[in-house]
């Protein structure tokens, strides 16, 4: 049988693979609220230019509103043989309300349809994923606050560099989250512009009102030029590309939860409730949470590397290869909001092991640039002469097998005999965090402020 929404002119149907290739209902149904919003505001809009009859247009709001209910309530039949959501939706409004069922599809097309669904469909994606993104913020400061006096290492080439605070070190997220949340919020502002209307890719005879529906869809406005309307998928683009930097962002706040967990750092604690036991091995706590959350960027990246190597060298206009764009989106953008989830619950979750992240932190001779800084700023010697002298103590400090505060005055004197007692006030670990106090330094009042700062700003 050939298709009843345009087989006018085919004798018969489709060969069996050509409709597996071509059907996109089974991804596209979830498009089913956004499709009917579309023709319910293309409806009015019809009926308030005197394009259809008021009659007419009652009949087709009340008929969508029943389809509506049908999908929602599980007992619609999505049809393959009705290719996509528009088809399906229009081909049961058919069924209900008979012959006006013909006449929304007035001054509009596939083509302009799909790519307000979709438009739409991304941007309470976008708005999902920012308010979960806001949740992690939220959970990241809020750790921050209570560890922002709990002394670790702080790393450059994953050795030990100078010493800082956990709540630092998460504040630092809640920037890279911050980054993260403005990305998608201004690919949002730019995909906020209505295609409805551009019909099949030239626009329309009929006095359609394209305002009035971008207004009626939540649209800043209509696109201003038909072609671009059913060509462009850029804001399917820009909206992977920051799902991929934040997905990337995760993965290294995964990475460093599954380092911290590790026995030999053993700096922090997952409950039971995100950890994972071995079937062989029965000491094992496993994160296996934080795995996935670093794993799930290869499917972000993923998706947007398909729609970037989809949409490369295509013409304008429509051409059916950006049916292509719908399941990795989804998939993506759902791996995602996954991994989010998960990354604020183990925020939450985690403990701080606050002794041995201390101890770590005094490895290495984490505070030598405090003491080339004092030597700075006491002694009033160049920096590059105190790195000298600070380097000749780490030496001696080494030989001795001594962390530098233990040290005697007299190995220091050895060094620079203009060396006072008062060095020891930046040597230890704690003296150096806080005296870091330059704005955005790791000094505990400092991240206390920023912390403080942030939750009021997340508290709106
Ligand atoms: N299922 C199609 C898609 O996702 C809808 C648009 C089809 N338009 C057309 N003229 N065949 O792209």
């Amino acid at each position: 049988m050939s298709n009843a929404m345009w087989g006018g002119r085919y004798a018969s149907g489709p060969a069996a693979v050509m409709e597996d290739i071509n059907v996109s209902i089974d991804f596209d149904q979830r498009l089913y609220r956004q499709d009917i919003a579309g023709s319910k505001a293309h409806a009015a809009m019809l009926r308030a230019q005197r394009i259809v009859s008021a009659a007419d247009e009652a009949a087709i709001q009340k008929g969508l509103d029943q389809v509506l209910a049908e999908i929602e309530g599980g007992t619609f039949t999505f049809k393959r043989n009705l290719e996509d959501i528009h088809m399906n939706v229009e081909a049961r409004l058919a069924e209900i309300i008979g012959a006006p069922a013909g006449r929304l599809h007035t001054a509009r097309s596939r083509n302009d349809q799909v790519a307000t669904d979709f438009k739409l469909w991304v941007r309470d994606a976008a708005d999902g994923l920012d308010a979960q993104l806001k949740d992690l913020q939220r959970a990241l400061a809020e750790k921050a606050l209570a560890e922002a006096a709990t002394v670790m290492p702080g790393f450059t080439h994953l050795q030990v560099a100078q010493p800082t605070t956990f709540g630092h070190h998460l504040m630092a997220y809640v920037e890279m989250v911050g980054r993260d949340r403005g990305r998608l919020q201004d690919a949002r502002r730019r995909l906020n512009e209505s295609p409805l209307g551009a019909a099949a890719l030239c626009g329309t005879s009929f006095p359609i009102d394209r305002q009035a529906t971008a207004e009626a869809l939540g649209f800043d406005r209509p696109t201003a030029n038909s072609l671009d309307s059913v060509a462009d998928r850029d804001f399917v683009m820009e909206t992977l590309a920051a799902a991929t930097i934040a997905a990337v962002h995760l993965s290294r706040l995964a990475e460093e939860i599954v380092i911290w967990c590790s026995s030999p750092f053993s700096f922090v604690r997952l409950s039971d409730a995100f950890s994972t036991g071995s079937s062989i091995m029965p000491q094992k706590r496993n994160p296996d949470a934080a795995e996935l959350v670093r794993a799930k960027v290869g499917r972000v990246l993923g998706g947007f590397t398909a729609i970037v190597v989809v949409l490369k060298g295509l013409p304008l206009t429509y051409q059916k290869d950006m049916q292509e764009d719908k399941e990795p989106t989804m998939d993506a953008l759902a791996s995602l909001s996954l991994a989010i989830a998960a990354a604020a619950g183990m925020v939450r979750d985690m403990t701080a092991n606050a002794a041995v992240m201390k101890k770590a932190a005094g490895q290495g001779y984490s505070t030598a640039t405090d003491l080339a800084d004092w030597c700075v700023r006491v002694l009033d010697i160049p920096f590059r002469d105190s790195h000298h002298i600070a380097a000749k103590c780490v030496g001696i400090a080494s030989a001795k097998g001594v962390p530098l505060h233990k040290l005697d005055l007299t190995d220091l004197q050895s060094v620079d005999k203009r060396i006072t007692e008062d060095v020891f006030s930046v040597l230890s670990v704690g003296r150096s965090v806080a005296s870091r106090v330059s704005y955005g330094g790791t000094a505990p009042k400092n991240v206390r402020a920023q912390a403080r700062r942030w939750l009021k700003k997340l508290a709106d």
